[in-house]
C-alpha cells in the first residue's frame, strides 16, 4: 500500500529518541537508573493481582461502560477521596487514560464538528495534542501563571469559540503544579466547552489535599481517573471517566460501537484497588521520599534550584545558565545538555523538557519510579562526583 505523501506520518515517540542517552548512561558500572518514563516499579497490593485470576470473567464479553461493581468502586472512592456524590451511572471505565485522552478530541469533534481547537497546557502530557491532531484538530497551548496553575485569562475568546475542550491536569505533569479546578470548570460553563479534567495524579498531592473538578459539580466536565498511578498497575490499563451525564453518555455509546472494553479480570481486580487506601498511602510515602532524597543530591551536586513539586512523581528541574550555553554554542537544546550531564555523571536517564511541548526546553524531568535501592546508586553517584560542567563538588564545577 502506498501512502500519501500529504498524510499523517506519526511522529518519533518520544521516548525511543533516548537511545542514546540511555547507552551513555548505561557505562557506569551499575548500569543505567532509567527515570524517564512515569511506570510505577513498586508492586500492586496482593489482593489485587489475586483478583486478577479468580475473578471468572474472562469467559464473555466485559461491558464497555465497565461493570456495576466498578462504576460502584469508583463512585465510593471518589467520595471517600473528594468528598462528591457520583452517581455510579455517570462512570464509565477506560482503557487506561491515554487511550481515552488521545481519543476524545475525536468523538467530541463528530458530535460539534463546527469546533476545531483543544486547549491543554502548554506545557504538558504531549497525549492531548496527540489527541488534537488526530481528531484533525488544532491545539492551543495555555500557558502556566508564575505561581503555577493554568493561565485560563491568557485564552482569547476566538479561540474559546473554536474550542472543543478545555484540558486541565492538576497535579500536572511534568511541572508538579496544581490547577484551581472550581475556576477551570467556570471557565468552561461559562463558554460551553467541555472542561476534561486529567486528575491521575491527584492520590500524590503534596500541598493541601487533593481535589477533583467534580467538587464544584458535574455539569459541562469529566473528571479522569488511572488506576496506573494510584494503584501501580500500569501494566493491566485501567481507568474512568465520571460527571457530566450527557457527556458520559456521548462517550460510552460511541466507545461501546469502537469495541473499547477493559478486560474483565482487570475491572474486577481495578475494583479491589478502588475499595483500598492504605496501599496508597504506602505509595504516597515512598515517593514523597524518593522526591526529597533525589532533590537533595542534585542541588548538593551543583543545581542550584531544584523545586518540589506541588504533586505527582517528577522533579521539573531547571536547566543552569552553564548548560544552556553550551546546548546554544551547540546548536541544541539546553535541556538535552542538561541530560547528558545527568547521563555521564550519574548514569539517570532524565526526559528532556523538549518531550512536554517547545516551551518545556528550560526543564528536565526526573521520575522517581526506580526501587529505592537504584535511587540510593544514582544518590551515591551524585555525591561522588558531583555534575561535570554543573558547580557543586564537581572537579569541572564553577
Ligand atoms: C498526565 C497523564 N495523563 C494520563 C496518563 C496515562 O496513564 P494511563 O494510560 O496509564 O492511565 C499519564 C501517564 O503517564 C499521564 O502522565
Amino acid at each position: 500500500m502506498t501512502v500519501s505523501p500529504a498524510g499523517f506520518t506519526p511522529p518519533p515517540y518520544p521516548f525511543d529518541r533516548l537511545v542514546g542517552l540511555s547507552e551513555r548512561a548505561g557505562r557506569l558500572e551499575g548500569g543505567m537508573v532509567d527515570l524517564s518514563v512515569g511506570t510505577p516499579c513498586d508492586p500492586p497490593p496482593g489482593p489485587v493481582v489475586a483478583a486478577l485470576a479468580a475473578s471468572g470473567a474472562e469467559r464473555g464479553y466485559p461491558a464497555s461502560i465497565g461493570s456495576a461493581e466498578l462504576r460502584r468502586a469508583a463512585s465510593g472512592w471518589m467520595a471517600r477521596r473528594f468528598g462528591v456524590e457520583v452517581d455510579p451511572g455517570a462512570v464509565a471505565a477506560c482503557v487506561g487514560t491515554k487511550e481515552f485522552v488521545a481519543s476524545a478530541a475525536w468523538y467530541l469533534r463528530l458530535r460539534t464538528p463546527e469546533r476545531d481547537t483543544v486547549l491543554a497546557p502548554a506545557v504538558a502530557y504531549p497525549s492531548y495534542a496527540m489527541g488534537a491532531q488526530l481528531a484533525g484538530c488544532r491545539t492551543v497551548g495555555v500557558p502556566e501563571t508564575l505561581g503555577g496553575g493554568l493561565d485560563l485569562d491568557s485564552i482569547g475568546e476566538a479561540d474559546a469559540a473554536r474550542a472543543l475542550v478545555l484540558w486541565v491536569n492538576s497535579p500536572g505533569n511534568p511541572t508538579g503544579t496544581l490547577t484551581d479546578l472550581d475556576r477551570a470548570g467556570a471557565w468552561g460553563r461559562a463558554r460551553g466547552v467541555p472542561v476534561l479534567s486529567d486528575e491521575c495524579y491527584a492520590e500524590f498531592t503534596w500541598d493541601g489535599p487533593p481535589s477533583s473538578i467534580l467538587q464544584a459539580g458535574p455539569e459541562g466536565v469529566l473528571a479522569v481517573h488511572s488506576l496506573s498511578k494510584r494503584s501501580n498497575l500500569a501494566g493491566v490499563r485501567a481507568g474512568f471517566y465520571a460527571g457530566d451525564p450527557e457527556l458520559v453518555s456521548y462517550l460510552s455509546e460511541i466507545r461501546k460501537h469502537a469495541g473499547l472494553m477493559v478486560p474483565g479480570p482487570v475491572q474486577a481486580a481495578a475494583a479491589v484497588a478502588l475499595d483500598d487506601d492504605d496501599h496508597v498511602v504506602a505509595q504516597r510515602a515512598r515517593y514523597r521520599a524518593r522526591l526529597d532524597l533525589l532533590a537533595g543530591a542534585l542541588e548538593e551536586a551543583g543545581l542550584l534550584v531544584v523545586p518540589r513539586p506541588a504533586g505527582g512523581f517528577y522533579l521539573w528541574v531547571p536547566v543552569p545558565d552553564w548548560a544552556r550555553t553550551r546546548g546554544e554554542e551547540e546548536g541544541r537544546g539546553g535541556d538535552w545538555v542538561l541530560a547528558e550531564a545527568l547521563a555521564d555523571a550519574a548514569g539517570m536517564l532524565v526526559s528532556p523538557g523538549e518531550f512536554f511541548g517547545p516551551d518545556g526546553t528550560g526543564h528536565v524531568r526526573i521520575a522517581v519510579v526506580q526501587p529505592d535501592d537504584r535511587i540510593d546508586l544514582v544518590v551515591g553517584r551524585l555525591r561522588a562526583g558531583g555534575i561535570p560542567g554543573g558547580g557543586g563538588r564537581s572537579p569541572g564545577g564553577r
